[in-house]
């Protein structure tokens, strides 16, 4: 299995983390290859719990290489802390870490336009701010369809670093008064900070596609970590309440530099209800007790901002959809244990919008504000799973909701998790790692 992807296919948080942890020990490569430090991607052990932001979600593995794609946007501060994070807990990550040099940076003067942008689009209405996670993703993205972006590549030239940031710095706080009437950002003071990041990521940067397509003739296994959701996808998502990048299958190849033909195995990743973080459509939302129980009991606030998260029943017109052009070849369903003690559970089957009934997912916002989900009920079941360890020790509710998602999507489920442990795993497939 050359390269293999875990893809969010809901809006993100799903558990990929924790997921890309329990495969790596079967794989030499772990990449991520979108979105930045707008990730948080938790992975829980014995006692410790550990939020990966940028580093690959395999570093906690001895012999597994961790690569940060060309495609994702990078802060340097972000990832130096994170290394030290990593090291101070007895992980070593030098000659473990690849640091694409084309990868593009984030700058303070991202982050700031960001917050600008925001602020003015919330003073229009609280329902126009997007609701980022304030690390200057898109701002960074931006720069760089826009030809104006810095790469890694750029920080280990002192002199193009200079000149490329004195100008940037310049067109930025033109930006930020005249537009947006905020603060000016000192070019000094950012250029003095990013020169001194050099030394720093030096060891770390090299050409991670060759590197990648190198190890792939050797016969190396990759596994590409996705980060967000597929209904944040920029192409795919409710525009624009989206990311800026493309978590989708068709990221992974752009963000590392990979053939699409070394793909053999698409896993998406959803948990048993749906979440969202920050604004937009969001058809199977629960705005009563029983979404509060959801976020309670499931622990819903956002591993990178902290934020409550939105909580809803699960939806199967959302998923067929994230399922068809992500390709999953299997599914991971996690959170199974947060549905435990529901005397009943509702699944979202198809939409009626303009008096009709569909399965088809409108991605479009205004179209998707306007579903109405319509619901089938299955029964719940009361017994806490989290001990569970084959699937015949699920509760016979649990392993009919488990196939009716299946059945609905026609996508094997591959593995169930029922605890953010390592441990707390069922494996369904030969391929699932066993707990
Ligand atoms: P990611 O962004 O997709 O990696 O997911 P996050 O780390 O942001 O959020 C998932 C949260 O659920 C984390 O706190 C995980 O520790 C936790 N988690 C993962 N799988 C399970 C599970 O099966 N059951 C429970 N109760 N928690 C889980
Ligand atoms: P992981 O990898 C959940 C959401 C934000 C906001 C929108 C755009 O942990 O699953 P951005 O800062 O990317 O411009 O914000 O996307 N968002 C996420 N939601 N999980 C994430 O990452 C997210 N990354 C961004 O809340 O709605
Ligand atoms: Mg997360």
């Amino acid at each position: 299995m050359p390269v293999s992807i875990v893809i969010g296919s809901q809006w993100g948080d799903e558990g990929k983390g924790k997921i890309v942890d329990l495969l790596s020990p079967d794989v030499d490569i772990v990449a991520r290859y979108q979105g930045g430090a707008n990730a948080g991607h938790t992975i829980c052990w014995d006692d410790e719990e550990f939020v990966l932001h940028l580093v690959p979600s395999g570093v906690f593995h001895d012999g597994v290489t961790c690569v940060i794609g060309n495609g994702v946007v990078l802060d340097p501060k972000a990832v130096i802390d994170e290394i030290q994070k990593i090291e101070d807990l007895g992980f070593p990550v030098e000659g473990r870490l690849k640091i694409s040099h084309n990868a593009h940076l984030i700058m303070p003067y991202h982050k700031a336009i960001e917050a600008a942008q925001e602020a003015s689009r919330a003073e229009a209405s609280d329902d126009d701010a997007i609701g980022t996670t304030g690390r200057g993703i898109g701002p960074s993205y931006t720069d760089k369809f826009a030809r104006t972006g810095i790469r890694v590549v750029d920080l280990l030239d002192r002199d193009v670093l200079r000149a490329k940031l004195t100008r940037s710095i310049e067109e930025k706080n033109a930006i930020l008064k005249q537009i947006h009437g905020a603060d000016q950002l000192d070019v000094d003071a950012i250029i003095e900070e990013y020169v001194a990041f050099d030394q720093q990521i030096d060891p770390y940067v090299t050409d991670t596609s060759e590197y990648l397509c190198n190890a792939l003739d050797d016969g190396k296994r990759v596994l590409a970590e996705g980060a967000q959701g597929s209904l944040l996808d920029v192409d795919f998502g409710s525009y624009p309440f989206v990311t800026s990048s493309h978590p989708t299958a068709g990221g992974c190849c752009t963000g590392l530099g990979v053939p699409p033909t070394a793909v053999d195995r698409v896993i998406g990743i959803a948990k048993a209800y749906c979440t969202r973080v920050g604004n937009g459509p969001f058809p199977t939302e629960l705005h009563d007790a029983a979404g509060e129980r959801l976020r309670k009991v499931g622990a819903e606030f956002g591993a990178t901002t902290g934020r409550p998260r939105r909580c809803g029943w699960l939806d199967l017109v959302a998923l067929r959809y994230t399922s068809m052009i992500n390709g999953f070849s299997e599914l991971t369903i996690t959170k199974m244990d947060v549905l435990s003690g529901l005397d009943e559970l509702k699944v979202c089957t198809q939409y009626r919008y303009d008096g009709k009934t569909t399965r088809r997912f409108p991605s479009e916002a205004q179209t998707l504000e306007r579903v109405e989900p319509l619901y089938e009920t299955l029964p719940g079941w009361d017994e806490d799973i989290t001990d569970a360890r084959h699937i015949s020790e699920l509760p016979s509710e649990a392993q009919d909701y488990l196939d009716f998602i299946s059945d609905y999507l026609r996508v094997p489920v591959g593995m169930v998790s029922i605890g953010p442990r390592r441990d707390q795993i069922i494996p369904l497939a030969d391929t699932a790692p066993a707990a």
